[in-house]
């Protein structure tokens, strides 16, 4: 049994970990999140009280952090402002909790001796050319294109940094896009399931021929429970699934799995900067860790979340009607 500091996790992936740790281990859990826009405790209710743990506040608060790291035997850093589309119009906040909040949390890891996980992303790569036969991997050099991406490229450095020069007990991890419960309806996949409820028209920026790599936010949780168990310190994981599909595809897929022509939707304004493919090799996380997938059928898993967001309307209601607003202004 141990004791793990999970940062972000009121947000959507770093939720999903908390119940995926509950469910599968014996480990105690202190959740640290800020409980931005982004973050939403009720992602959080029904969990049993004696195993878990939620402090409110804010992972550049170097006072917080040092206290919460002294109580922890692991620290998984969810934490960050994680929507390209917001840093594109604000990329301050990226700066600071992306950054800072991770130079904070090294610092008290430094201090402490705590091992630390760094959840990161595929975007620090850049993008891929639609007809290139390759994939990321962890040799790919770092070619981020957002505000988002260039400051998760930034805290990856500094882990990297923290290891080498001051022996800090570090492994990074690398995800593809997550899909599941818990998203945020300002995110591609719910903001087309929640607009298909609502009676809106999907929004498809571009051409719609830009490809993610889709891997199940609890396949997410199984990897990184994986790396923290059996990861080399030092190490960098790339963790995804196997699921590349174009955004045209997913928004079909969507709109026949609710019951609509697989036509309804609109074309909006491009994302500037939009990256056009990404596409993981886990190879490494495979044959060294044993790491496998347990969500293999995407139509499945996205009809699965569907159901999730239609049964959990009040959960995804009170933030839907400022996020169209905030896109309409956009025009997408
Ligand atoms: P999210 O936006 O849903 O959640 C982020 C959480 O962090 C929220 O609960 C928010 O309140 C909290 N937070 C933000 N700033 C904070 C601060 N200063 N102090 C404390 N808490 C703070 O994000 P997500 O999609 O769950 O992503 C989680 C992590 O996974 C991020 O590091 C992201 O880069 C990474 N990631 C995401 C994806 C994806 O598909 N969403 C893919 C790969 C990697
Ligand atoms: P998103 O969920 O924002 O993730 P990321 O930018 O990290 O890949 O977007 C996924 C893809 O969907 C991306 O190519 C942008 C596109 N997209 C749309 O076509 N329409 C939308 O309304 C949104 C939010 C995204």
């Amino acid at each position: 049994m141990a004791h793990l500091l999970v940062t972000g996790g009121a947000g959507f992936i770093g939720s999903n970990f908390v119940h995926h740790v509950l469910e599968h281990t014996d480990h105690h859990v202190t959740v640290l999140d800020k409980l931005t826009y982004a973050g939403n405790r009720a992602s959080l209710d029904g969990l049993a009280e004696d195993r878990f743990t939620f402090v409110q506040g804010d992972i550049c608060d170097a006072g917080l952090v040092d206290e919460l790291f002294s109580a922890a035997d692991a620290v998984v850093h969810y934490a960050a402002e994680s929507h390209n589309d917001n840093s594109l119009h604000d990329p301050r906040p990226f700066l600071d909790t992306n950054i800072i909040g991770t130079y904070t949390l090294l610092e008290a890891a430094r201090r402490h001796g705590t091992r630390l996980h760094h959840i990161s992303t595929d975007e620090v790569y850049g993008d891929l050319e639609l007809d290139d036969p390759a994939r990321f991997t962890e040799d790919t050099p770092y070619n981020p294109s957002s505000p988002y991406s260039s400051t998760k490229a930034g805290s990856d450095l500094l882990v990297r940094a923290w290891v080498r020069s001051f022996g800090v007990r570090a492994t990074i991890s690398n995800c593809s896009n997550n899909y599941g419960p818990f998203q945020h309806v300002e995110k591609f996949i719910p903001r087309q399931i929640t607009n298909v409820i609502r009676g809106i028209r999907p929004k498809l920026y571009g051409t719609g021929e830009n490809v993610r790599d889709w891997i199940h936010a609890d396949d997410h949780s199984s990897a990184v429970l994986t790396i923290l168990e059996r990861g080399e310190i030092g190490q960098t994981y790339l963790i995804g699934a196997d699921g590349e599909k174009d955004n045209k595809t997913v928004v079909e897929l969507i709109l026949s799995l609710m019951g609509q022509p697989a036509d309804a939707y609109d074309h909006v304004t491009d994302r500037a900067g939009h990256d056009l493919r990404y596409a993981i090799d886990s190879t490494r996380l495979r044959t060294e860790l044993g790491w496998q997938p347990r969500y293999r059928d995407f139509e499945a898993g996205l009809s699965a979340t569907i159901d999730w967001y239609r049964d959990n309307e009040s959960w995804w209601a009170p933030t839907k009607d400022g996020v169209e607003a905030f896109y309409t202004s956009k025009g997408q």
